[in-house]
């Protein structure tokens, strides 16, 4: 049931089709490169992209910019004891800057950093480290059509073949992402996280989990895993984030802000460290690279984040667009995430090669045929591996409503029509970074 009514509005306007098609070439055919003015339903990311609530807005304005003590930070700790269960918070510009404070107290040359999948950020700050990166996804999380409720689990067993091979003395933390948005968002059960606590018992290790869309996730245990069915969402969310020693969190996700972040953990020792490591990078810790209303707004989107009402509208909202173009023939991942519908491509375009990156084609006529911009997450985005050729369509918190996805369906099947006609496109320059050319990198049709 929706939860909400608009109380401001921002306008957006459809290039006509000789604007786009002109906006595509100049973008390199990568639509990181677009201007927003150029983009009419705005499906790039979810992260830090939605409306926040009238009460954030009142928040924003009582924000105390104190440099020292503030109590906006007062309020974000009592937010996230209350919401989350941990009593030290380190606040931080984004998510990757909790994982650059946090990664870096925690890790050295040589390490080995199990997670059930990676976060582009999270590899890249574990690589920062010279530690390496080990993804441990479930056999199901890269199978788009397998119906099972927790695809976005840590497997044990890869874990454990992780151990075998490195000795657990060179792996001193495990990191569960929860929902796991690099393999299409899926949930991860609360039996799972048990599950991997016992591991980082096992093994001595510190257990991180990345919070991002820790809300949503609870959303999907209370729908999915029988011991919670009665649970309030609020009360399973802080059962799951009590098993970790340590959280890193984008505030931008199920924070409800547009910026910010925080580590946060109960244990003493490593919140010395990362305190002294955020005033390194990131700033005094009591506002840590934020201002000091955005760490109030923060305070105030935590808590909402867990409202049944917020998760039920949110989660209904994604799960409905899903359906919908599932019913007009798309191929989608099942299940829907929480924050995103993940196309497969490689299904909708079998005539193309992973050389020919079907999913960076479906992003392109997306736009071509009506101005949506989602983000391709196959072959362009992670060269020489085996996942499916998926291209996200992210939705922003509280920002569209149900003629913005109608628009999106009505889009896809123009680009339905023409399936079969669509050529593909190849790298028009050499980029500078490989691992991260998505966003940069120019394409050109073959
Ligand atoms: N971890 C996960 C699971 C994420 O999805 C993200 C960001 C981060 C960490 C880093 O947080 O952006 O605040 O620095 N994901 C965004 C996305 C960018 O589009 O999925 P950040």
């Amino acid at each position: 049931m929706v939860a909400y009514k608009s109380k401001m509005v921002e306008r957006i306007r459809l290039p006509s089709r000789e604007q786009r098609e002109r906006n595509l070439e100049a973008a390199g055919y990568n639509l990181f490169n677009l201007s927003s003015e150029e983009v009419f339903v705005d499906l790039l990311t979810d992260s830090g992209t939605g409306a926040m609530s009238d009460a954030q807005w009142a928040a924003l304005i009582r924000g105390d910019e104190s440099y020292a003590g503030s109590r906006s930070f007062e309020e974000l700790e009592e937010a996230v004891a209350d919401v989350m269960g941990f009593s030290n918070v380190v606040p931080t510009h984004q998510g990757r800057g909790a994982e650059n404070v946090l990664y870096g107290a925690l890790l050295s040359a040589g390490d080995v950093v199990p997670n059930n999948t990676h976060f582009d950020t999270t590899r890249a700050h574990i690589s920062n480290q010279d530690a390496d990166p080990v993804d441990c996804p479930i056999d199901v999380a890269h199978d788009p059509d397998a119906e099972e409720p927790f695809k976005g689990n840590f497997s044990l067993e890869r874990a454990r073949a992780v151990v075998e091979e490195h000795g657990a003395e060179r792996i001193p933390v495990v990191v569960q992402t929860i929902t796991n948005n690099s393999a299409a968002g899926q949930a991860v059960s609360v039996e799972n996280t048990r599950k991997v606590r016992e591991f980082a018992d096992e093994i001595d290790a510190t257990f991180v989990i990345d919070a991002c869309r820790f809300a949503e996730n609870a959303y999907f245990v209370s729908q999915r895993e029988e011991e919670f069915a009665d649970a309030s969402i609020a009360d399973i969310a802080r059962e799951q984030l009590g098993y970790a020693d340590a959280l890193v969190m984008s505030g931008k996700k199920d924070g409800l802000v547009n910026a910010g972040g925080f580590v946060a953990t109960d244990d003493d020792a490593l919140f010395e460290q990362c305190k002294q490591r955020a005033i390194l990078y990131e700033g005094f810790p009591t506002y840590g690279g934020m201002a000091g209303r955005d760490v109030a707004a923060m305070a105030v989107g935590l808590r909402e984040a867990v409202e049944d009402a917020y998760l039920e509208d949110r989660i209904e909202q994604v799960r409905e667009f899903g359906a919908q173009l599932a019913a007009v023939g798309v191929p989608v991942y099942t299940p829907t995430s929480g924050h995103a519908v993940y196309v497969d491509a490689g299904e909708l375009f079998p005539h193309l090669d992973a050389e020919e990156f079907p999913g960076q084609v479906l992003a392109c006529e997306l736009y071509r045929e009506g101005g949506v911009r989602g983000v391709e997450l196959g072959s362009f985005a992670f060269p020489d591996t085996d996942r499916p050729e998926l291209v996200r369509l992210a939705v922003p918190r509280r920002t569209y409503h149900r003629e913005h996805f109608d628009h999106v369906v009505e889009t896809a099947e123009a680009v339905l029509e023409k399936r079969e006609t669509v050529s593909g496109l190849q790298l028009a320059s050499d980029p500078v970074m490989p691992e991260i050319r998505h966003f940069t990198a120019e394409l050109e049709p073959v």
